[in-house]
């Protein structure tokens, strides 16, 4: 626990040194495609408790048609559960579908979909090099809504993902560590942000019980 609040306060330490710059003029495709490899921590201060999962997402992202969808694959180590998830978000429609073991959760959200550009209060936090001549720059972007904050690098080049590091604001903090992979501009399966049948019908309330022990225990 002392780890994780060290982090935070380096994060802030280090925020506050460094000197705001003009717009940040990077924007990743309108759609894209990648596979995120995670590591999410939890700290709920309220509570007093953490947890730890690892996660991989199959990742896709249309601005165009204001939708989003991942299917994730999630171990979580502290509750020992593993679980598949398909996750649809359809902004337009004011809905997120949740699909779990073919049982299909609707929730109507009110959100509207997160611009694929850094934000003009980014703060530039420099740039380095990887192999293979790879330019990245990172930037910094607080989040001062909802406090927390993320650290994206990008490539220089055509701004495309390399890496996010978000932490939320308290006291529920949820800090979550996500490298792309493969990242590729268009959506490579269109299909995935069909909707299943399941998701058309009304649960009963047993089925909505099983959605919420269908998790893998073990
Ligand atoms: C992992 O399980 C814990 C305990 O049930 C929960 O609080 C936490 O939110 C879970 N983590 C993720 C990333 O779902
Ligand atoms: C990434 O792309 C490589 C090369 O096409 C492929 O072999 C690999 O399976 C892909 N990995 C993931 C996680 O999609």
């Amino acid at each position: 626990m002392f780890k994780f609040l060290n982090i935070c306060v380096v994060v802030v330490v280090f925020t506050s040194t460094v000197v705001a710059l003009a717009s940040a003029n990077c924007c990743f495709p309108d759609q894209w495609t990648a596979n995120l490899v995670e590591t999410t921590g939890e700290y709920n201060r309220d509570l007093d408790a953490a947890s730890l999962a690892y996660g991989n997402r199959q990742f896709y992202f249309d601005y165009t048609g204001k939708q989003i969808a991942y299917l994730e694959s999630l171990d979580n180590r502290t509750a020992h559960v593993k679980t598949q998830t398909k996750t649809i978000i359809k902004y337009n429609e004011g809905k997120k579908y949740t699909i779990i073991s073919q049982k299909c959760k609707t929730e109507d959200i009110s959100s509207t979909m997160e611009s694929p550009c850094i934000p003009d209060d980014a703060t530039l936090f420099g740039a380095h090099s990887y192999p293979a001549g790879v330019m990245a720059e990172v930037w910094f972007v607080p989040d001062k809504v909802n406090g927390g904050s993320k650290r994206i690098s990008v490539t220089k080049d055509d701004c495309l993902p390399l890496s996010e590091s978000r932490i939320t604001g308290g006291p529920d903090y949820v800090m979550r560590m996500s490298l792309y992979q493969n990242v590729t501009k268009g959506i490579t399966d269109p299909t995935a942000f069909n909707i299943p049948a399941s998701c058309n019908q009304l649960l009963a309330t047993d089925d909505v019980l099983h959605f919420r022990n269908s998790a893998d225990r073990y």
